[in-house]
């Protein structure tokens, strides 16, 4: 616990509360989350002061209620990050600076313009036929399946858990899949949202942004049934440099967590012995599993954020304007005030992985994601019906990441099957 709990060397100027403030990063957020964020509310409180990368001051909110209090009041606490206080403290290199800086896009409108893009969204994505994407997640997974299956060993991960929902989405924004640019995009998504050693993420990204403006005008000139035409010919009239913000939004919102519920579900059903020895044996359903999943290891687990717009009260603390605060998803799932010590989990969906109020998880992503999810699992379960963990379970290491909980790789073995 000391990464954790120890005081900063210099506490922030004029911050009185941030003197003994938990250093948001550690090797034991990616351990066991749960535990970590009980012993912190214990010794903080429901919101608690944190240190970000570089010693910048901000909330971490842990309470299930407290969350649910921010994100459904916005005019107390807003989306803009342009409203932080500590703008002046940050480097222009700054490593969260993807997901804090300002860019025009739905992520960032608040109010009526947030209303407006985020309509657009909705009603595209309402257009999806959801057995449409069932079938054609399924006919991905099966190619995927089928370029590791003969060899008898596969690292998850990355031949499948992240590929499956990166095509997934794309097909649902007008990209044929399999394609050979399809591909070229799926790599440079991959990139710019999670880069490896030697990968350059912001050559990746604009890649991308040029990829979405092509498909763009491509779906102008000769619109079909997918997300993207549905959002051009949307009567609230978005320009296309707004189309291709909000869609780059829609399409790295969609894959990172979906990529992370599907192998984190992966993870349990290989593991817990309720589950048995593999993935097809179990006494618990693939649905129990991606709900526990949410409620236990869900793949957002803290998210920034939300900045307060005036001064004002929290759990106890005072939150001054322009303060930064963080919504500690995984931790609120986990709240004592809401699950007796020994017991934490429900077959309700009540969790927050999918947040809450004007910017939660847009109606029907949720949806969406659990039919790329479950097919991801159920397709693998049947295709490979003797899948079993190819290291100790002690072995697999989660990403370091405070923000999405994910593993580094997921390596199983099974009967190799002829291709
Ligand atoms: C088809 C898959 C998905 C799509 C298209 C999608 C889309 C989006 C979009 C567009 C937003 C921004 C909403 C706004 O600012 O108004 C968003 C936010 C969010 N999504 Fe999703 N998402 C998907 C899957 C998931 C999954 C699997 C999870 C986690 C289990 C998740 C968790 C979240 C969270 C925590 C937010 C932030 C909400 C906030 O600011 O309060 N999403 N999603």
């Amino acid at each position: 616990m000391s990464d954790t709990t120890d005081a900063p060397s210099t506490p922030p100027p004029g911050c009185p509360a941030h003197a003994n403030a938990v250093h948001l990063a550690g090797l034991e957020y990616q351990r066991t989350p749960s535990q970590l964020y009980r012993t912190m509310r214990r010794e903080h409180g429901a919101v608690a002061p944190v240190l970000l990368d570089g010693g910048i001051p901000a909330w971490l909110v842990l309470g299930y209620p407290e969350v649910g209090y921010v994100t459904t009041h916005d005019e107390l606490f807003a989306r803009d990050s342009r409203r932080w206080n500590q703008w002046p403290n940050i480097p222009a290199d700054w490593p969260l600076m993807p997901y804090v800086g300002h860019q025009p896009s739905v992520l960032f409108t608040e109010g009526a313009e947030h209303q407006r893009r985020q309509g657009v969204i909705t009603q595209a994505l309402e257009g999806v036929d959801q057995f449409e994407l069932a079938r054609e997640c399924q006919e991905i997974a099966h190619q995927l399946i089928s370029a590791f299956s003969g060899g008898g060993r596969a690292e998850l991960m990355s031949m499948y858990a992240h590929a499956l929902p990166a095509r997934g989405v794309l097909w649902m924004c007008g990209m044929p899949a399999g394609g050979e640019d399809t591909e070229h995009l799926v790599d440079d998504l991959r990139i710019s949202l999670d880069a490896g050693e030697g990968d350059d993420p912001v050559a990746a990204y604009g890649r991308v942004g040029a990829r979405i403006m092509q498909l763009v005008k491509e779906k102008r000139e000769d619109p079909g049934s997918d997300v993207t035409s549905r959002m051009l010919l949307d009567p609230a009239g978005l320009s296309d440099e707004e189309i291709v913000q909000d869609l780059i939004s829609v399409i790295a919102a969609a894959q990172q967590p979906t990529a992370n519920w599907i192998g984190n579900t992966l993870r349990l059903l290989l593991t817990d012995e309720r589950f048995a020895v593999n993935v097809s044996g179990g006494r618990v359903s693939v649905g129990d599993a991606l709900n526990e999943v949410l409620w236990l290891d869900t793949p957002t687990q803290n998210f920034i954020g939300r900045w307060a717009v005036r001064d004002t009260q929290l759990g106890g603390r005072l939150i001054r304007e322009g303060d930064c605060v963080v919504l500690g998803l995984a931790a609120a799932n986990t709240d004592p005030q809401i699950w007796p010590e020994s017991y934490i989990g429900a077959e309700n969906s009540a969790h927050l992985s999918f947040s809450n109020g004007e910017h939660r998880c847009p109606y029907p992503a949720p949806l969406l994601a659990d039919v790329m999810a479950r097919t991801a699992v159920e397709t693998l379960q049947e295709q490979l019906p003797d899948l079993v963990l190819d290291v100790e379970p002690e072995e697999l290491s989660w990403r370091p990441s405070i923000w999405m909980r994910g593993l580094n790789g997921l390596p199983v073995r099974f009967t190799p099957t002829m291709r």
